[in-house]
């Protein structure tokens, strides 16, 4: 049976090789499996750039663009920009009249961002907002706007479902009805993906290969990957378990028979580090290649705007339907003004 489902990803800048393999390609198979809603989360990026909303509504165009070109088709899923959807705030707000202080405080992933938001802990403090504080609870408002069921997550989100399923319980309990599903995570197994430089892929260590960069730019980022340290000459023998970087990306693009031939000739001291990043440049490139090619397809930005409000009166439709069962459950009035 088709269930709801529902994901947002954060518009904090362009999208890299690493959202698409743990997020986006995910997005797009389940598009064929369930009722899906995608959306952009603007609200929670402000959560911690509030101060730094210069780019933000072009980054909002350019994930969108990723997310299109990475195969999310707009006539099967639902894709909306959640800030779009005022009942998502009105429902944050009735939310957490019932979420104890103690429940977001709690929160693990918010001690996290807490300390990366600020090395020091009086800085932190200074940058722990009320926003940051509701940042679960605005994300199950998210999920319960549109009744959602299932919700494809990374593990680190895990904190804020059960988050999410606690407030689900407490108020079918508190309003006696069994309006919200408890949502269930959908956790996928994912390549972990390692940034040119060995740290983990990010757009903030500038260590990131961008859905949006030609094959030229992936070429030169590709040729900069570090590799074995030992094997330093083309006759030094390598040990691809060793090469840090660019085997890792091998093991995620190449196949079997081409990871093969890399051990060989690593092994074997039959190719240097730099005709073997060359070749694994071609392997990424190709795979790009219908990335880019949809990409090329999406230049204008009004065209993304239009499939974006298509998409916003969707899930607006069924956030104002499950807005108007709340407020009748919690005998709340609404008021036609
Ligand atoms: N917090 C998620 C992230 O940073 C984004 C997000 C916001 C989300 N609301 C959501 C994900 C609701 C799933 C469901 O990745």
């Amino acid at each position: 049976m088709k269930k709801r489902l529902l994901s947002g990803i954060r518009p904090t800048g362009p999208l890299h090789i690493g959202h698409y393999l743990g997020v986006l390609k995910n997005w797009e198979k389940l598009q064929n499996e369930h009722e899906c809603f995608y959306f952009i989360a603007d609200w929670h990026s402000l959560t911690t750039k509030y101060k730094d909303t210069k780019e933000l509504q072009k980054d909002i165009i350019e994930v969108t663009k990723d997310i299109l070109s990475s195969g999310i088709d707009p006539n099967k899923a639902t894709l909306y920009v959640q800030s779009a959807i005022p009942e998502v705030a009105e429902l944050h707000l009735l939310l957490s009249m019932i979420t104890f202080q103690n429940w977001v405080e709690r929160e693990p992933t918010l001690k996290d961002m807490v300390k990366l938001l600020a090395e020091d802990e009086k800085k932190a403090k200074e940058e722990t907002t009320y926003g940051v504080l509701g940042y679960p609870v605005l994300m199950t408002a998210d999920i319960f706007s549109v009744l959602g069921e299932l919700v494809p997550v990374g593990k680190d989100q895990l904190s804020h479902l059960e988050f999410s399923r606690d407030l689900a319980r407490r108020f079918n309990f508190i309003f006696k009805t069994n309006l919200f599903p408890e949502p269930e995570a959908l956790l996928t197994e994912t390549p972990s993906v390692p940034g040119i430089d060995g740290r983990k892929m990010s757009k903030s260590l500038n260590n990131d290969i961008r859905l949006l960069d030609n094959e030229k730019e992936t070429t030169g980022k590709v040729l900069k990957m570090i590799t074995d340290p030992k094997k330093i000459k083309l006759t030094d023998k390598g040990e691809p378990k060793d090469c840090q970087v660019a085997y890792k990306h091998y093991e995620i693009f190449a196949d079997k028979n081409t990871l093969k031939t890399v051990q060989d000739e690593c092994r074997n001291a039959k190719i240097g580090c730099v005709e073997c990043k060359k070749r694994l440049a071609g392997i990424i490139n190709k795979s790009l290649t219908p990335i880019r090619n949809k990409r090329e397809s999406l230049k204008k930005d009004s065209d993304i705007t239009e499939i974006l409000q298509i998409g916003n009166q969707r899930a607006r439709k069924v956030a104002k339907e499950t807005l108007d069962k709340v407020r009748n459950v919690m005998k709340l009035r609404t008021w036609n003004c």
